[in-house]
């Protein structure tokens, strides 16, 4: 047995699309990074299943998506809900007839605040979310993998907050912290066959998470921009950039690694 083989030969990489022929599950993707990742997805060859619980957006992006001659489909999911995330991840089977990759991306913020002014109800929330949403994920798509596409890559979206002290946010680093943990062990237990499992840990980015935490932290941006060596933010799609390279086969050799993507922030 010839143990340097890759499992997939970047050198057959066709040069039609970094993801051609790939099948790709993205949770929030309805707006922000997911629905950036879904575009850029599709712009790269892959037939993408879109999830979020907002309809309205997830059809507008798909709708755009299929306007621009990639193929989209998209499915109503609450990453709190076991039966739900299952359903949504076997609709890409059904659809598609394979599960090559996943992005888990979808996430709630907390309300900002010092650990000891959050209820436990919204302590429990983030847990189930951002935290158990992605396990509930990652168990159903390693099964839709491993029985159809048989090996393929799957990416966790983290946080750059995940790798520090967090005081406005300290629930939601806990959980991205814990995620990067999720996302090692999963590396390592899966890898032997086949199946990477990667995180990105993204910066300041302007979306909806970010303006709902700005309202209540008001100069947040000028602060992250301050700390940010690149001294801006990033655009929705060079956070899906990462995402899409550790996704392919160009990155056959990467897995259990948190790639951070927030313009040195942490360098
Ligand atoms: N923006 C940043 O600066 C930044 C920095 C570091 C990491 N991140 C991470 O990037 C990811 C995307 O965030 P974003 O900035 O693009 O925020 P966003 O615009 O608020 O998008 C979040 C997405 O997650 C979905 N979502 C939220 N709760 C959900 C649930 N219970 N079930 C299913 N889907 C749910 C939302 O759709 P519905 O509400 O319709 O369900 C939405 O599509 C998150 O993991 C976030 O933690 C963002």
């Amino acid at each position: 047995m010839d143990d340097t083989k890759p499992t997939t030969d970047p050198s057959t990489v066709t040069p039609l699309g970094l993801l051609a022929d790939k099948v790709a599950f993205i949770t929030g993707a309805g707006r922000g990074i997911g629905a950036a990742a879904a575009r850029l997805f599709a712009r790269e060859g892959a037939r993408v299943l879109l999830a979020a619980r907002t309809e309205a957006q997830l059809k507008a992006v798909a709708e755009e998506i299929r306007a621009a001659g990639g193929t989209a489909e998209y499915v109503v999911c609450d990453l709190a809900d076991a039966a739900g995330v299952r359903a949504a991840v076997d609709r890409a089977v059904h659809l598609y007839g394979r599960l090559d990759i996943a992005f888990n991306n979808g996430a709630t913020i907390q309300r900002p605040g010092p650990l000891d002014q959050m209820p436990e109800a919204d302590f429990d929330h983030v847990y189930e979310v951002n935290l158990k949403g992605v396990w509930r994920a990652m168990i159903a798509e390693i099964a839709a993998i491993r029985t159809t596409a048989g090996t393929g890559a799957i990416v966790n979206n983290s946080s750059v907050g995940s790798l520090m002290g967090n005081p406005e946010l300290p629930v939601y680093g806990a959980m991205k912290r814990a995620l990067n943990s999720l996302t090692e062990s999963a590396a390592v237990t899966y890898g032997p066959e086949g199946i990477r499992v990667n995180a990105i840990a993204p910066g300041n980015t302007p979306t909806e998470m970010i303006r709902t935490w700005e309202a209540e932290s008001p100069g947040l941006q000028e602060r992250l921009t301050a700390h940010t060596p690149l001294r801006r933010a990033a655009d929705p799609q060079e956070i899906a950039q990462a995402a899409a390279w550790l996704l392919s086969d160009r990155s056959s050799y990467v897995t259990g690694t948190v790639l951070r993507v927030d313009g040195g922030a942490r360098a």
